[in-house]
């Protein structure tokens, strides 16, 4: 088995050899795969989550472009399905970053494993996994069972923002390659290229199936997330089907969660500041200032017009505003 398994992993390879291919913005490759861009790592590992992946019923996927928060939704789900288990003073996050809590299931395990063993005690039910793959490469699976989908997206400037940071300050950089400027970065990003990009097409993919199927797939934004964290918490709680009960609003215990998984607690956690429980970042490359509306500091406002203008006519056409 060893043998087909490397066999496998060849026919990958050399398909992944034949696929478009970009440079990112420091430099590595970006490659084209069923019409969306992947960083060099993620396209064997998507491939294998396709072809491999059996969805439970009762397992959620927390499904994002990258940077539009998900290590902040990571630790909201944990808390809320887990919330009987541990009290927020006994919670796991205290000490364990959401990314190891709730591991991407494209880029944390079938990296690591093409055919991992997801049914035993080390995932128990229900599951919850995330993942950066759009929408039409999903496994047919997860389209085909009941699980549930939380696609949380973010105004596409901020996200934009807050990526370019990250790229630039804690992706492996290749040390020949001077990093882009914003105005070079906003030139891809317009064309889609970009990890996960291009960005309204991922984001309309959930948004339509959302429509579609509001009992499947839940739609957050990041900004109303900030905005009123209480009402959407309870939300997303009926959504997943672990209701607060009148008894634990009462106690608090909405208010409890939000607190624990704020951006000022998770940030300043020691696990944050010196923990790294992934290969490729440091815990705390995860949290920068957490803000809305940070774009503004970084954009000229004539390249924030072009790009608000894309937005409104991609996303504002299909009922998306931000
Ligand atoms: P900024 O770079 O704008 O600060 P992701 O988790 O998808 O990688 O997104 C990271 C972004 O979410 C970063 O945005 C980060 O600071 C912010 N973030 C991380 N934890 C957060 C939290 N608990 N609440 C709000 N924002 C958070």
């Amino acid at each position: 088995s060893k043998n087909i398994s490397s066999e496998g992993d060849k026919l990958k390879e050399e398909l992944i050899q034949t696929l478009p291919q970009e440079k990112d913005w420091v430099g590595s490759t970006l490659y084209q795969y069923q019409g969306f861009w992947y960083p060099f790592f993620a396209p064997k590992a998507v491939i294998a989550f396709q072809n491999h992946f059996k969805a439970h019923e009762s397992d959620i996927f927390l499904i994002t472009m990258p940077k539009s928060g998900t290590t902040w939704l990571k630790a909201l789900i944990f808390s809320i399905v887990n919330r009987n288990q541990f009290p927020p003073t006994q919670s796991p996050l205290l000490v364990t970053s959401p990314h190891e809590l709730v591991p991407f299931i494209d880029l944390d395990i079938y990296s690591k494993n093409q055919t991992p063993d997801l049914e035993n005690e080390t995932f128990p039910n229900p599951r919850i996994f995330a993942t950066h793959t759009p929408h039409g490469s999903l496994p047919s699976s997860i389209l085909e069972s009941n699980c549930r989908i939380v696609y949380l997206c973010r105004n596409p400037l901020d996200q934009f923002i807050s990526e370019w940071h990250f790229i630039v300050n804690h992706f492996p950089i290749n040390e020949h390659v001077r990093p882009i400027s914003i105005e070079e970065g906003v030139d891809k990003f317009f064309k889609g290229i970009h990890a996960f990009g291009p960005f309204c097409e991922h984001v309309l993919g959930y948004w339509r199936m959302s429509l579609e199927s509001p009992e499947r797939v839940l739609f957050f934004k990041y900004e109303d997330l900030k905005e009123d964290i209480s009402s959407n918490l309870k939300k997303l709680a009926d959504f997943l089907g672990y209701p607060f009960s009148e008894e634990e609003m009462r106690q608090g215990v909405v208010e409890g969660i939000s607190e624990l998984c704020s951006f000022e607690t998770l940030k300043n956690l020691e696990v944050s500041k010196t923990g790294k429980s992934d290969v490729r970042f440091k815990n705390s490359a995860f949290f920068r200032n957490g803000k809305v509306g940070d774009w503004i500091n970084f954009v000229n406002p004539l390249i924030a017009d072009r790009m608000v203008q894309l937005f409104e006519e991609k996303l504002g056409n299909a009922g998306l505003k931000f």
